[in-house]
């Protein structure tokens, strides 16, 4: 028996990147037929990739990015928390090195009365993953089912936990291209990547932190806040609240690199303590979230310091199987670099030492890699701070010695100790609402 006359497809994939290639605008209907079409596997790997090469040399119009959106949502399910009862509010990091926040920062907005549900990844290259560092602790677990993150929200307040293969198939697939075909850096794909996901999360309202510097994807301000700006006219656009933050990465944040080292460091946050950077950024961050939940004169600094906070992070540990009061991973080899001569820290670049990081083990080159929780970078000292000579600036981690000599590679020249303090400067260098 035949299968019948397959369907006749309403539009030609060629005419649609032959548009965008000559700088033109991509009818609604054609965009998300495209989107459709390569979910479906109809239009070609090839033909999406010159499509995707096409818009990181012509760019796309606002609308053209809103449909886009749209459409990669439209490819999968969407989630509601609109039955809980309490207003959600999420965040989301473009990544950098030793960027733990989320860790500190969801309980401590959670403390508040506030749900966060932060649906997160691995880490693949330099950024590490917040799921990696999570996986650090003995029992916890990522993959909650979508009514174990709803009771999650409702009783404890905090999520963090794997984001299904359900929301946003298309973007998985466009990401996945994108990435072997030199077309991750288009602006109007990564927006729409970031905010397909975040708006089928469900979530009421986001906080985006938007990085620039060495150890971020956009190296220049102007590029994170030209993606800042796009990313809250479509959260606007499509009523989630929306606030960014540009933030400088190019420096590491807080002390520690690496998976256990950074749940370290993240509870010493929680516990009054922590490095100044990271607590600067972590209650930057509660207060634009607390903001758009309707709570703009929350007392952040208080709830860090009275235990709030933490006894929000232990319930969120608790409730995925993990325990807070386990042992961390400790690793099996360190080797320490001192200072040759006295002086100030001049500098010490984020990129070199997250690739340092990675190459002892603490990120992985391939998807299907595992991580060493143990493995990472830990400084003792920062930027500004003065060192005798052999004081020592940091300590290398990882479960076997040999791969100290590539990391150290890695940080040739990466930091320098000299004469010239450099000039202090907050992290979080501006706001952008729409
Ligand atoms: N993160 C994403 O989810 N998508 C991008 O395109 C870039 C960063």
């Amino acid at each position: 028996m035949s299968d019948g006359p397959a369907a006749v497809e309403p539009f030609d994939a060629v005419d649609v990147i032959r548009a965008k290639r000559d700088g033109g605008e991509v009818p609604e209907g054609a965009l998300r037929w495209m989107v459709d079409a390569y979910t479906r596997g109809y239009v070609m790997d090839a033909q999406m990739s010159a499509f995707a090469m096409a818009v990181l040399l012509n760019g796309m119009t606002r609308d053209e990015i809103r449909v886009m959106t749209d459409a990669m949502i439209a490819s999968g399910e969407r989630m509601s928390f609109t039955g809980l009862g309490k207003p959600t509010v999420d965040k989301h990091s473009t990544g950098g090195v030793g960027d733990k926040i989320t860790l500190p920062l969801a309980p401590l907005v959670a403390s508040f009365g506030v749900a966060v549900p932060q649906l997160s990844g691995r880490g693949l290259g330099h950024t590490g993953g917040t799921l990696d560092k999570l996986e650090s602790i003995p029992g916890w677990r990522a993959a909650l089912s979508n009514d174990e993150i709803v009771a999650q929200l409702h009783d404890v307040g905090a999520v963090i936990c794997a984001a299904g293969s359900g929301l946003a198939p298309a973007d998985k697939k466009l990401y996945a291209l994108r990435d072997v075909t030199g077309t991750v850096e288009a602006i109007p794909l990564i927006a729409s990547s970031i905010m397909s996901k975040k708006i089928a999360e469900g979530t009421h309202s986001l906080v985006l932190d938007v990085k620039f510097g060495s150890g971020a994807f956009m190296h220049d301000i102007e590029r994170a806040r030209e993606l800042a700006r796009t990313m809250v006219a479509l959260g606007t656009d499509s009523g989630v609240a929306t606030t960014a933050v540009l933030t400088d990465m190019n420096t590491p944040l807080g002390l520690a690199i690496g998976n256990a080292n950074e749940v370290r460091e993240s509870v010493e946050v929680l516990a009054g303590g922590g490095p100044a950077d990271v607590v600067e950024l972590t209650v930057a961050l509660a207060r634009e979230m607390l903001s758009l939940a309707g709570q703009p004169d929350a007392d952040v600094e208080t709830a860090l310091a009275d235990g709030r906070a933490m006894d929000a992070w232990r319930a969120m540990i608790r409730a995925q199987d993990g325990d807070p009061d386990a042992a961390l991973p400790v690793p099996r080899e360190t080797h320490t670099v001192t200072a040759d001569a006295a002086g100030v820290v001049e500098r010490m670049d984020a990129l070199p030492f997250g690739i340092a990081a990675w190459r002892l083990g603490a990120g992985r080159a391939r998807a299907e890699d595992p991580v060493v929780h143990a493995a990472g970078i830990d400084l003792h000292v920062k930027p500004g701070d003065a060192v005798a000579a052999g004081q020592p600036l940091f300590t290398l981690s990882a479960d076997d010695g040999s791969r100290f000599d590539r990391a150290l590679t890695a940080l040739d020249g990466a930091w320098h100790v000299g004469a010239q303090a450099p000039a202090v400067q907050s992290i979080v260098r501006e706001r952008i609402t729409a």
